[in-house]
């Protein structure tokens, strides 16, 4: 009886070991841009990521080589240590910069890209990095994202050819869907991506700005029943061009998207009429651009009226005549059930220098923890044919289902060898 009874309480154990090696795949990712003064490094709560993205470097114009930002003063040597010390299971990439001519020159020969495959993979292990990031939003034809195929082959390979080393994480950041209107309804080349890469951070933002000063717009919505500009019709459209759902990650926002309006008596909810982009703020300093710590501020000085919209999945405020989109922490939790839910394989925030006091990567980390808990069971991982990263993390899940199914079975048959003599000493002795 007490044998069962350690049995039962033997497998409750396992399977909590085993979700929490399985929440160890899932990424909660976050931006840093280089040379912040208002959260440097050694300020980031990197707890609250599993993913760190040190950005950016730089392709050197003459070399075709990745350098660090000249700005940087040297932080990309520091990055890793520092934020390891608060985190030591963060992972940290190098996000690359890869949308000037310079990216393209990069693509354009096998050597170029040798060259360049080579520096990246010693930029990385040089300062401590787990992986290396592309920001690859704007690809600018067909040909050069054929070259980007097999770029990406070549690079995966170089990375897994050094027998001494745990494989370098590569990822990209990309645009919101795959197929692009402006490389004549080219697509990114999704085979390659998802073969080669151990995941993509879909960017699922920039919906609406001061590109368009008319009329007010959401920056990050999740839904639209009118238009393909939201977040869920992206991730849609990767997932049905073949990209599987554990390689997608949910691009989220600290930043939102502001506009004066043309009547201020007049109803301002979305597309309402505007004028100009909204007023330049202390820390973005950008004309049209709020961070959310500069939301809230807004919200407090200004006594701004707060709108949910639920049909979009968005949230805006607005007093006199500004009126700012952007996301908060209920529509951040919102948007991460969402992720969850559609088995993505976690969020990322642009960027995590924006936020205010950790509110809103708080709130996510939270909520993917919470339905993490109540999922992971159900969502055992599937063994995927690709890449290296996943594939480790999901052999240790295995080996440990193994160890610990033996474990539980020895408690029930103390091991058979010896029940077996016992069973001949009490035949002999009685
Ligand atoms: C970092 O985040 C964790 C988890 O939310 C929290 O417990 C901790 O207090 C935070 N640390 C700082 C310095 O903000
Ligand atoms: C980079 O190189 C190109 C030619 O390859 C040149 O046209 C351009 O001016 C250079 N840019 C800088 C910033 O040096
Ligand atoms: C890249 O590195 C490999 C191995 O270190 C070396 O054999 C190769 O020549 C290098 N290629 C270039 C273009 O630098
Ligand atoms: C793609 O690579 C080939 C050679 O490998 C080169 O001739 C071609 O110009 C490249 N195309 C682009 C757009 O970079
Ligand atoms: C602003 O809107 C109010 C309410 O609709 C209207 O009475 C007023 O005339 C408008 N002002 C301008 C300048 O259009
Ligand atoms: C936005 O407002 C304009 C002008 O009032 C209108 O023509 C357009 O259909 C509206 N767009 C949406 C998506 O409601
Ligand atoms: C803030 O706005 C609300 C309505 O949106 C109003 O009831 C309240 O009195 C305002 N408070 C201040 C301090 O202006």
């Amino acid at each position: 009886m007490t044998r069962f009874i350690a049995a039962i309480l033997c497998f409750l154990v396992s399977t909590m070991v085993v979700d929490s090696v399985t929440l160890s795949t899932k990424v909660k990712g976050g931006y840093w841009p280089t040379g912040s003064k208002i959260v440097p490094a050694s300020s980031i709560n990197a707890t609250l990521f599993t993913h760190l993205f040190y950005a950016f470097a730089r392709i050197e114009n003459t070399t075709s080589l990745l350098i660090p930002d000249p700005e940087d003063n040297g932080e990309i040597e520091k990055f890793s240590r520092v934020v390891k010390y608060i985190n030591p299971s963060v992972k940290t990439l190098i996000s690359i910069s890869a949308n000037g001519p310079e990216f393209q020159q990069v693509m354009g020969t096998p050597e170029s890209r040798q060259a360049f495959i080579n520096s990246s993979i010693n930029l990385a292990r040089s300062n401590g990095f787990d992986g290396l990031d592309l920001d690859y939003e704007f690809p600018q034809s067909q040909g050069e994202m054929d070259n980007f195929s097999s770029f990406l082959t070549e690079w995966r390979e170089a990375v897994d050819g050094l027998p001494n080393f745990t494989p370098l994480l590569l990822t990209a950041a990309v645009y919101y869907k795959p197929v692009l209107k402006w490389v004549g309804e080219g697509a990114y080349p999704i085979e390659s991506i998802a073969k080669n890469l151990d995941f993509v951070n879909v960017m699922c933002y920039d919906f609406h700005g001061s590109w368009d000063v008319t009329a007010t717009g959401a920056n990050a919505n999740l839904y639209d029943p009118d238009s393909d500009l939201s977040a869920d019709y992206g991730i849609s459209s990767w997932l049905k061009a073949g990209l599987p759902s554990e390689k997608a990650v949910l691009g989220l926002t600290l930043y939102g998207r502001s506009w004066l309006l043309k009547n201020q008596s007049e109803a301002a909810g979305l597309n309402a009429t505007a004028v100009a982009a909204g007023p330049a703020q202390p820390i973005s300093q950008s004309e049209g651009v709020f961070f959310y710590r500069e939301v809230k501020t807004f919200i407090e000085e200004k006594n701004a009226t707060v709108v949910h919209d639920w049909n979009l999945v968005t949230g805006y405020a607005y007093a006199e005549n500004v009126w700012v989109s952007y996301e908060d922490p209920i529509i951040i939790d919102t948007k991460v059930k969402y992720a969850m839910t559609k088995s993505l394989r976690g969020y990322f925030f642009w960027a995590i220098t924006q936020d205010s006091d950790w509110e809103v990567s708080s709130a996510a980390s939270r909520t993917m923890d919470l339905v993490s808990s109540s999922l992971a069971p159900a969502e055992a991982p599937a063994p995927l044919p690709t890449s290296s990263a996943i594939r480790t993390p999901v052999s240790t899940v295995y080996i440990v289902v193994i160890m610990l199914a033996a474990m539980c079975a020895m408690i029930v048959f103390p091991y058979t060898g010896s029940s077996l003599s016992q069973v001949q000493k009490v035949g002999r002795f009685q």
